[in-house]
Formats: structure tokens, sequence, C-alpha cells
């Protein structure tokens, strides 16, 4: 641990850095929770789509996998947008903001009416954000109904950088509410979320996430909707190039997305099975999409976003009217793309800020047992990937087994200290979540009620305090064979 390289990209505002050698409990939040300074002023919204939309590589939404550590994770290896994962409006209305100064968070807290098994009354974290990740993190709604809508929008305004609406999940969880991908067979209401959301916050933008609804050209269906969502206010479109009936493993449709880029006035981000340079450079050449997105190439190894340029020789298409637009070249800057880290390291990195940001063990183990089972990979692109190369130790058994993150970390070789206890308890909307499939993570299923952490700045102290230092990577100049 003694070899120690600086491997995050010096040209991004969002740098962790960390001591290898520290233990679990040593950190400490760089920055106080101190923002949003003045919560009435907002930047101009053309620079904000102008960040958020054109050449970007976005981290996407993931119930359960996207919370802070990923996201905090995927901005220090150069992405350039976090989506949070789902949350539901009314969970999200159930809350309260709360300024953690022992963690450095800002924690959206439900208020508690349900009893947990101590019969104290249960708070859940819900959302978990820092004020450095605000620029560059985008709050996923899950809803149906424009007054709700509005209503959980207004209470994460001034602590993300914009709002996103889910219309594509297909689960039965949301398609039976009228949610995600019920919506895209219902337009006007889809629309009336849009509008509701971009007149009631004016200075947010508001994107849509949805799924093809055709699965061949001309994509009338598709071109419908997306136009629909254009014309309520919608700032960008990121499309999961499937359609509700395709499954996971199909390889994603990219051929049929350039009448919609051409369609469109606002920009259009593809997502869908983009793990290496070249699908960006294929994809970006047969769509002229203005992004992508990334959901499980980030859980075959976060470092991936190392590896990654959007590079567009138009720079996308500029904002009208805002000339600093024209300045963005690539996703990146001019710096170049990093090659993948070994995966026990990233997992490590990513141990330490599950301590930092006192994730809860169960998520956590969620995120490691997804990188090292690799079940979610389509066919096609599993027969690339690079051999897994992990300790004899390291397993779905060892890994399901850890009931702590001191545990964890043990098993992943850092040093721990002693447990502070204050876990967060998240509250997972787990529709994605199929946990039955993996073998030995049953436990994984719930989340469990947990003590209250409304002392946790109290118990911790100054001392206690942790900090995100240095993340420094182990080897960075070492060769691992990302995809062949
Ligand atoms: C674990 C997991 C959780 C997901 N959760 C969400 C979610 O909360 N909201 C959403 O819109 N899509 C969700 N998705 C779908 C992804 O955002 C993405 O659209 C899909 O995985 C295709 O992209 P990929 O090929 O890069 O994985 C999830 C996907 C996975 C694998």
């Amino acid at each position: 641990m003694d070899s120690v390289a600086e491997c995050v990209r010096k040209d991004r505002d969002f740098v962790i850095t960390q001591e290898s050698t520290s233990p679990l409990r040593a950190c400490d939040a760089r920055l106080s929770c101190s923002a949003p300074a003045d919560p009435e002023s907002h930047p101009p919204l053309e620079a904000t789509i102008r960040r958020l939309y054109f050449n970007t590589i976005a981290l996407a939404p993931m119930v359960r996998a996207g919370t802070l550590p990923l996201r905090a994770l995927a901005l220090s290896y150069g992405c350039d947008v976090v989506y949070s994962e789902e949350i539901i409006d009314r969970k999200l209305m159930q809350c309260v903001r709360e300024e953690n100064r022992a963690l450095g968070t800002i924690d959206f807290v439900t208020t508690g009416n349900r009893k947990g098994d101590s019969g104290k009354e249960s708070r859940r974290l819900v959302f978990q954000t820092v004020p450095q990740e605000k620029p560059r993190v985008v709050f996923q709604l899950g809803t149906r109904n424009p007054e709700w809508a509005v209503e959980a929008a207004r209470l994460v305004q001034h602590d993300v950088a914009a709002i996103d609406l889910n219309m594509g999940c297909p689960k039965k969880f949301s398609i039976q509410d009228g949610m995600g991908a019920a919506l895209l067979d219902n337009p006007a209401t889809a629309a009336s979320l849009v509008k509701a959301l971009r007149q009631a916050l004016p200075h947010k933008p508001v994107s849509c996430k949805i799924r093809l609804l055709d699965a061949s050209l001309p994509m009338t269906k598709t071109l419908a909707f997306a136009r629909a969502m254009e014309e309520a206010g919608a700032c960008a479109l990121n499309v999961h190039l499937r359609t509700k009936q395709d499954k996971a493993s199909d390889p994603a449709r990219w051929e049929l997305l350039r009448p919609l880029v051409a369609a469109l006035a606002i920009p259009v981000i593809a997502n869908g099975d983009v793990y290496r340079q070249e699908d960006v450079e294929q994809l970006l050449a047969a769509s002229h999409c203005a992004g992508v997105m990334l959901a499980r190439p980030v859980l075959y190894n976060p470092s991936l976003l190392r590896t990654l340029r959007f590079v567009s020789p138009s720079c996308g298409r500029p904002v009208p009217g805002d000339k600093s637009s024209e300045d963005a070249i690539s996703s990146t800057g001019s710096s170049p793309p990093l090659p993948l880290l070994p995966l026990m390291d990233v997992i490590r990195t990513y141990l330490h800020l599950c301590s930092c940001y006192e994730s809860h063990v169960s998520n956590v183990k969620y995120v490691v047992l997804e990188m090292i089972v690799r079940r979610r990979h389509p066919e096609y692109v599993r027969r690339h990937l690079a051999p897994l190369e992990l300790p004899e130790n390291i397993n779905v058994a060892s890994v399901s087994k850890a009931k702590t993150l001191q545990a964890l970390g043990t098993l992943f070789g850092i040093e721990a200290g002693a447990s502070s206890g204050l876990e967060g308890v998240h509250l997972c909307l787990d529709s994605y979540f199929d946990a039955e499939q993996l073998e030995g993570t049953k436990s994984m299923v719930k989340g469990r009620d947990g003590e209250p952490r409304a002392n946790a700045s109290e118990e911790l102290g100054e001392g206690k305090r942790r900090k995100i230092r240095d993340v420094q990577f182990l080897r960075a100049d070492c060769e691992i064979p990302g995809m062949q």
C-alpha cells in the first residue's frame, strides 16, 4: 500500500482523496456542510443545461446502487454527471432535510411514523448528498402526480442540479401505480409532470428518462412521445435503448437513436451497453447523441469511467445563445483516458467512501456483490469482460457473511477501526433487485431498521469526525486489461 499515485482527474471539480492506509473510521469530510450559501441564487439555466447534458458521460440512476458513495466514486473517476437512484415522490414528501455536520452530508430523512423493531420511531435515510456534488447530481423522481412531483422536487431543489423523471421502469411496482414505463402509454400525464415542474421550478432543468416505444424504424410512437416531452418543457431526454418488452440481456438498439436526435432540439443522452471507448464513438457516430449514460458497466468496475471520453466533433449541439458552450470540446477537457484500475482497489476505495458516509452495510454489500458476481451484463458483453481477479477468500459467501462495514473492510484488507454504530439506514425501493437470484445474499433483500441517527453529530464528536482525504490508488500504473 505504499506505492501511491494520483489517478483522479485533475480537470474535474470533484476530487476525492484518501490515504490508502487509513483505517475505515479515519475519515473526515473535506468540506463542511455549509452550502447552499444562498438558496435563492440559481446559476443560469442554459449553463446548467450545458454542463449536464452536452458532451456528457453520466452515471445512470440505479436503485440501491446509486447512493452517495458510488456517485462520489464515479465523479472522482471523471464522470460528468451522476443520477440518484429513483426515489418516489411520496417517500420524499415524508422527509425532512437535515445537515449532518459530523459527516458533511445533507440527509433527507423520514420523519418516522412507523415503529422500528426496537419500538422507537424509525427514521430512514431516503437521500443523502454533499454540497460538492450539487453541480453534477441529478435527482431521479418516480411520480405520476404533478402536485406530488412539485412538492417532492421543492424539497431537494437547493441541493441538486436538476430533476429527472423516471419514465422507463418496467417493473410491476412502478407500472401498477402509473409511474415509470406506464407513463410511456400516457403522454398527457407525462407532459403534465414536466410542465408542472418547469413552471414551479423555472431554474431547475427537468429531463425524462424513457425507453423506446418502437422496436424498429420509423419510430413513430417514440418520436411522438419525445416531441410531447420537448413541447412540455423537458430540457433533455435520456433514452434507454430498449423497449419495455426487451430483456435486459438483449443488445441495446443503438441503431434506432438517430431519428430521435434529429427530430429534437433538446439534447439526447444514449443509454444501454456502453462499456468501451469504441462503444461511445460508435454511438456518437451513428446517432449524434449529446452524451452517454452508463449503469451496469459501472457495476462491472466503476473505474471504467476513467477509460471513456465523449468527444464530439461538433461539441454536441451548443445551447442557442450561449457562447461558452462552444468551448466545450469533450466531456473531460483534454486529459487522456486513464486505464482501468484493479477491482480490488476500486472496491477498497468504495468501502472507504461508504465508511465516510456511514452507508448501510446491506446496501454496501449489494454493490460489492454486484461487482464480483457480474450477473447483469448481457451475455454478448460478458464474453469480453476481463476475468475477475480476486483473492480466494473474497466470494459471495464471505461478502454476504460480513455483518458490518468493519467486517467488510477487514475482508478487503483495509485496516478496520471500531464501529461507530451509526450506519445509515437506507430505504430501498427495490424494484430492480431480485435477491433470490443471488445465492447467499438473502439477508440483503430488506434494509433493516436501525437506530435513529438524530444524535449522530453529538455521538461522533469532533475527534471522530470522518475524513475523506486523498484517495490515492494503489497502483495507478498497473496494466490490468480492461475489455478485450
Ligand atoms: C441495479 C440497477 C438499478 C436500476 N435502477 C434504475 C432506477 O432507479 N431508475 C431508472 O430509470 N433506471 C434504473 N435502472 C436502469 C438503468 O438506469 C439503465 O437504463 C439500464 O441498466 C441500461 O443501461 P446499461 O446498459 O448501461 O446498464 C437500473 C438498472 C440496474 C442494473
